[in-house]
């Protein structure tokens, strides 16, 4: 893949493309190719500007957008029950970042922990993402029936299911504000308590990580957590000020 190939399709898929693994990103796109009957990248390019769908398609594929509620139920037990209530114990009202939330599912599985809680807490969950068209089905809280199969059912009765789709109540919404932020340009916000960034930094090449695990440091107040996906490591964490805590999870001490 030529620099000006990955350029046009950074450009088209409003995603920039140069932050991720090149081996990674050619082998996506040629089986995506593949699939799709395109002999030549040229072609894929050419379609691609003039069919939403099949951009659509390829982003799907890029398993960009890829999610679940409680994704990795384990890590999520530990989060219940250690990480939360010492959180809370020290902080009470929590300012949470969901940095990279596709379509909603990982910042309403957070809501649906604080309000098993304090259903009254004010807790505020900032959900990020560079991708509108997920926002925008996030903020709308709709998703198929079935998916209620990835929700522990101790959390089930906090969702409802209403004409074959499962919907996100006002009381969980009420704790989470969509808006966009790219993590490779925008200024991070700050005073966080918890930080999820989860199964979007494997996607990046290891040179842009030390950038982001820095703006994360110092997004996160002291004793704050940083709260990882099952398949990425903090490399160093000290040099960051983190200091491990559980597997995937990482306090901000300094
Ligand atoms: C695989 S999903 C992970 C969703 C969720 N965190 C989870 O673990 O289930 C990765 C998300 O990161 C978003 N993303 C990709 N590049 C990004 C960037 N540069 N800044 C912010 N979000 C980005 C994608 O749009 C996508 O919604």
């Amino acid at each position: 893949m030529t620099e000006q190939q990955v350029q046009h399709l950074s450009q088209i898929l409003r995603l920039d493309l140069h932050a991720y693994h090149p081996q990674q990103l050619q082998r996506l796109v040629t089986a995506f190719m593949q699939r799709n009957g395109f002999i030549n990248l040229d072609d894929l390019i050419s379609a691609l500007r003039v069919d939403p769908k099949l951009r659509q398609n390829l982003l799907d594929s890029l398993g960009i957008n890829i999610t679940q509620f409680f994704r990795d139920p384990q890590m999520w037990d530990i989060l219940a029950k250690e990480i939360l209530p010492a959180l809370l114990s020290e902080f009470k009202s929590l300012r949470i970042w969901s940095a990279g939330c596709s379509i909603g599912k990982e910042p309403y599985s957070l809501a649906a922990l604080l309000y098993q809680f304090a259903p009254q807490g004010t807790h505020i969950i900032i959900a990020t993402d560079i991708d509108e068209t997920a926002l925008t089905q996030a903020k709308k809280g709709e998703y198929p029936a079935s998916d209620v199969k990835e929700i522990p059912p101790i959390y089930r009765p906090l969702f409802s299911v209403q004409n074959g789709l499962l919907v996100v109540p006002p009381t969980l919404k009420k704790f989470v504000k969509f808006q966009y932020l790219n993590l490779l340009s925008d200024p991070y916000p700050q005073g966080i308590h918890l930080l999820v960034c989860r199964n979007l930094l494997i996607y990046f090449r290891p040179e842009v990580k030390p950038r982001i695990f820095q703006g994360f440091a110092q997004s996160l107040v002291r004793g704050g957590v940083l709260f990882l996906g099952a398949s990425e490591v903090l490399l160093n964490p000290s040099s960051y000020g983190f200091a491990p805590l559980q597997f995937g999870f990482y306090q901000k001490v300094l």
